[in-house]
């Protein structure tokens, strides 16, 4: 199958250029490297060291003798979108290419106007690109669980039945975001609702649960490893955690830490991805699916990273911050999730073998940890009017972040590999051995 893949750069994207390259399939990417800068703008940088897209092109034509094809741009802009398109001429898009961090949307009114312009933007191109260039394509985007909050009943997969007043109708489940991030993915629902209905598109709509995880069995080489974010801002709490042991300081589930979530492997995201594009959806349905496998509390997620450092020899203790958002810290989660396993779905890895495969590699780059070890702990707060300048204030000295006694780390290819262009006419960018 040809697939398009925006956010190809991306944590999640890159994974899955990987896994559809490994099975034989056509793929594309497209990226403007946003997600890069905008992780530097808060100080941080991945714990991965990420190479170049250049570097990263010739690794996958190395490692598993494949072409990705590559186009750096932006989907806020219309002409560029359609260009791809024409050039392509995909038979499915997974739709990835967003702004996904809430904290970052929540920074200040800048920061929320990027969040909402850009997502709806990018989305409203495709959905135009795909009716006026290829309107049999089947579109993937990429939702979040977060779009659903936490109401006091079950959670449907998109659409539930409802009886008012003796009548009955089967209506879309209503949306409840905590962000203005998770509000951008709600306005994409309902265009992509629309778009479905009205040009008779093909359209899965995905309510991702949170992702973990840092390698899927085609990262067999560091060339190939995807982003790992840890900071307040782009990484998961999770994420964090991981990154709190390995640094010594406190684990920080914010509040009463009973905020439950929906979570899946990155591996095992890949896999529904597949499953969603080997089915796609027939022309005009618009379907939803739960891309979630367990809930967990972020204390039972604090409590297991530190069950697992502690085998590892660390130390890890829990501290519980006030909660900088505005959320439920207690409440009722039961989030359906039956699409994808009758599309044959089945859970491959468990939560505690992803930590200890996550420590593995952060304990390796402990040292990148360590240069950017003052990120982790909050600063932007839901209820303060402006949050940028604090983050400003903790942007390091040193523009590499490396205090003196860290010797930087050695990012991007192996040595002895030269580096090639991009297979496209776009230019894939410079070296960024900070990202
Ligand atoms: N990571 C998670 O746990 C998670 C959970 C739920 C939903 N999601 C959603 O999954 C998608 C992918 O998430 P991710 O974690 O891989 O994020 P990411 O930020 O690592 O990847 C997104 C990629 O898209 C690119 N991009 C952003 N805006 C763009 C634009 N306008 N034009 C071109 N490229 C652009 C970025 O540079 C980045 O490489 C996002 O839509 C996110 O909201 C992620």
């Amino acid at each position: 199958m040809k697939v398009l893949i925006t956010g190809v750069d991306g944590y999640s994207g890159w994974p899955l250029a990987l896994h559809l390259l490994a099975r034989g399939h056509d793929v594309a990417g497209v990226d403007n490297l946003v997600t890069r800068r905008r992780v530097k703008e808060v100080g941080s940088w991945s714990a991965t060291p990420i190479p170049s897209v250049a570097r990263r092109l010739a690794a996958v034509r190395e490692v598993l003798g494949r072409e990705l094809r590559f186009y750096r741009g932006d989907l806020g802009n219309w002409s560029f979108v359609r260009s791809v398109l024409e050039t392509e001429r995909p038979e499915a898009i997974v739709h990835l290419a967003e702004q996904r961090s809430a904290p970052y949307s929540m920074i200040d009114v800048h920061h929320a106007v990027a969040t909402q312009v850009e997502n709806l933007t990018g989305t409203l191109h495709l959905l135009y690109g795909i009716k006026e260039i290829v309107p049999d394509a089947h579109l993937v985007k990429m939702g979040t669980m977060g779009e659903y909050g936490t109401p006091n009943v079950d959670i449907p997969e998109g659409y539930f039945e409802v009886e008012f007043r003796g009548r009955k109708d089967l209506l879309p489940f209503p949306r409840q975001a905590g962000s203005w991030y998770h509000w951008s993915k709600v306005f994409d629902s309902g265009d992509v609702m629309f778009a479905a209905k009205v040009f008779r598109l093909r359209a899965t709509d995905v309510m991702q649960g949170v992702l973990y995880g840092v390698r899927t069995p085609e990262i067999t080489d560091d060339r190939l490893v995807t982003r790992f974010d840890f900071d307040e801002t782009w990484g998961t709490a999770l994420n964090r955690f991981i990154a709190q042991a390995v640094l010594g300081v406190p684990l920080t589930p914010y509040g009463k830490g009973e905020q439950r979530r929906g979570f899946i492997a990155l591996e095992d995201s890949m896999q529904s991805l597949r499953l969603a594009l080997e089915n796609p959806a027939a022309p005009g349905e618009y379907r939803v699916f739960n891309q979630f496998d367990a809930a967990y509390s972020v204390n039972e997620l604090a409590e297991r990273v530190a069950r697992i450092a502690t085998e590892l020899g660390l130390r890890p203790t829990i501290e519980h911050p006030p909660d900088p958002r505005v959320e439920a810290e207690q409440h009722y989660y039961q989030p359906l999730h039956e699409r994808l396993p009758a599309l044959g779905y089945r859970r491959t890895r468990e939560l505690d073998d992803v930590i200890r495969e996550i420590f593995h590699d952060l304990l390796r780059w402990r040292r990148r940890l360590v240069a950017r070890r003052h990120v982790v702990a909050p600063t932007v707060n839901w209820r303060l009017p402006d949050s940028h300048g604090l983050l400003r204030a903790r942007q390091p000295a040193d523009p590499r972040g490396l205090p003196p006694s860290v010797p930087p780390e050695p990012a991007g290819p192996a040595p002895g590999t030269t580096p090639t262009s991009a297979p496209t006419a776009v230019s894939a960018g410079p070296t960024d051995p900070t990202a």
